[in-house]
């Protein structure tokens, strides 16, 4: 491989997880772009392959060492060609897991914690020399000090919709969970960061940004004066920005959910009705082992509160089941908050041991029932999946075009409930906004016509109905 910095050198990067690593990978990417490599779609083709992975669950992680198993072959392959390719384990697994990835894998270069991506290109060129490298501090001032440089950020040309990390980390230690040490403490962005970033978005013709953190609405950042802001200050100061039409937030904790956000959805327009609020049990006695802090009666006049706010906001949620000492009684607790809770779109998951979490360590629920209260949960919510795509047809809805579709003449946009809608329509109009009838309901998308221009079977079924 050529390492002079003048040739072209590609780079492959896998992301798994959550919307954090898909933010990070552009990151990375723009990182490495001075070294002179540019990204590409393919392992094989690649000089630097880059698996950006995510510790969530244990299936999760087993992923990434498969995938390993398959780049053994590929390295000892492009050895024999006299081509040196690295390999690069980055994300929550390389957090976690450290060295003990390259003694499991020794395929494996170069470890690289997500609190680390700042030294990237060091560590790269560091990594091709032979030795194994292994980089897992904790230093999040410092990586958001790189990410706030404007030349960092440059990957989102050409799209409507962009994710924006505003803060990192997570304080709550839910007794499941991986995130607090995986991702660290809890740090805001300021807002001058975040605004500057956003403002560079809107030039390159972003029109909708989802702001993320691993627990977004308890974002705290310095505002420009001194003080310090909450989540629904910002999303106000966001939507000053010219071009910038669309707003969303994920994901959230109920602890975080305060008034001031809560009356965002009433009085922000730009801000979008949908809405993820893990609820993750609807047993008081299974949040209390989860330390939740929060109980099923908080969660649910939450959502009502929020309702009340803005009642056709989407809701999403996350749920786990068969948690260490999940009753048959706290298992239909949780049917029971999803019935009355009603969610547009949730998921839900298996409870997976995680090495250093407390519940891991607690007696676990049998894996056949697991199995079958997933099953049941997920049926339920398929149906309220469902039901909330059937109440969207008759409506009229703000579509953000997106992208082309699949299909000759058809564009794909988003709806506000994060829906996507497919409709035949001009490719020109992607990156506007149009109103749209909402025709039909799919299993994952709406389908509609430009309104004002409906389709004449759409007419006739009026018509008809009518
Ligand atoms: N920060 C977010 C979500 C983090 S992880 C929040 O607090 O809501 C995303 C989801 O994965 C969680 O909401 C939870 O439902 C699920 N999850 C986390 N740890 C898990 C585990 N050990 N087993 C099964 N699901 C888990
Ligand atoms: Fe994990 Fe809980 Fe933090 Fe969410 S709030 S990231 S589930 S510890
Ligand atoms: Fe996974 Fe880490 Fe995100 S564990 S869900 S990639 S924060």
């Amino acid at each position: 491989m050529n390492r002079s910095g003048e040739e072209l050198k590609k780079v492959f990067i896998k992301t798994y997880g959550c919307q954090m690593n898909v933010y990070d990978s552009e990151r990375m990417t723009d990182a490495l772009a001075p070294l002179g490599y540019t990204p590409v779609a393919a392992a094989e083709a690649a000089d630097l392959i880059l698996l950006n992975t995510c510790h969530i669950r244990a299936k999760a992680a087993e992923k990434v060492y498969s995938e390993l198993g398959r780049l053994r072959h590929l390295k000892a392959a492009a050895a024999a060609e006299g081509r040196v390719v690295v390999v690069a384990v980055a994300g929550c697994v390389a957090q976690a897991e450290g060295t003990e990835i390259v003694r499991r894998a020794p395929v494996v270069d170069l470890v690289v914690g997500p609190q680390s991506y700042q030294r990237l290109p060091e560590l790269v060129e560091e990594a091709g020399s032979g030795r194994p490298v292994v980089a897992t501090d904790f230093a999040v001032a410092e990586k958001f000090a790189v990410l706030d440089r404007p030349t960092a950020t440059s990957r989102a040309s050409g799209r409507v919709a962009a994710f924006l990390t505003v803060q990192e980390g997570c304080d709550k230690f839910c007794t499941f969970c991986v995130v607090p040490y995986t991702r660290g403490a809890d740090v805001s962005r300021s807002v001058r960061a975040i605004v500057a970033e956003a403002t560079r978005r809107a030039d390159e013709g972003v029109r909708e940004l989802t702001l993320i953190g691993q627990n977004v609405n308890a974002w705290h950042g310095e505002g420009p004066d001194g003080s310090t802001w909450d989540l629904a200050r910002l999303l106000f100061r966001l939507a000053e920005i010219p071009g910038i039409d669309r707003l969303r937030y994920t994901t959230s904790h109920p602890l975080d959910m305060n008034d001031a956000l809560i009356a965002a959805h009433r009085d922000l327009d730009v801000l979008m009705p949908y809405l993820h609020l893990p609820a993750q049990s609807g047993s008081d006695r299974v949040l209390g082992a989860m330390n939740r802090r929060h109980s099923r009666a908080d969660y649910l006049r939450l959502v009502e509160r929020i309702r009340s706010a803005r009642p056709d906001i989407a809701l999403a949620g996350d749920f786990i089941v068969g948690f260490p000492g999940e009753s048959a009684a706290d298992f239909a607790d949780t049917l029971s908050l999803v019935e009355e809770a009603g969610y547009a779109a949730a998921f839900s998951f298996k409870y997976s041991p995680r090495p250093g979490t407390p519940a891991a360590s607690a007696e676990q629920v049998p894996a056949a029932v697991k199995a079958e209260r997933l099953a049941r949960l997920q049926a339920l919510l398929d149906r309220q999946r469902v039901a909330f795509m059937r109440s969207r047809v008759g409506t009229v809805a703000e579509v953000l075009f997106e992208r082309r579709g699949r299909h000759r003449g058809q564009i794909v946009g988003r709806s506000p409930w994060l829906v996507p809608v497919q409709l035949t329509a001009a490719p020109e109009l992607i990156g506007t906004i149009s109103r749209v009838d909402i025709e039909q309901a799919g299993a994952n998308s709406l389908f509609g016509a430009l309104a004002g221009a409906r389709t004449a079977a759409a007419a006739a079924a009026v018509a008809v109905s009518g």
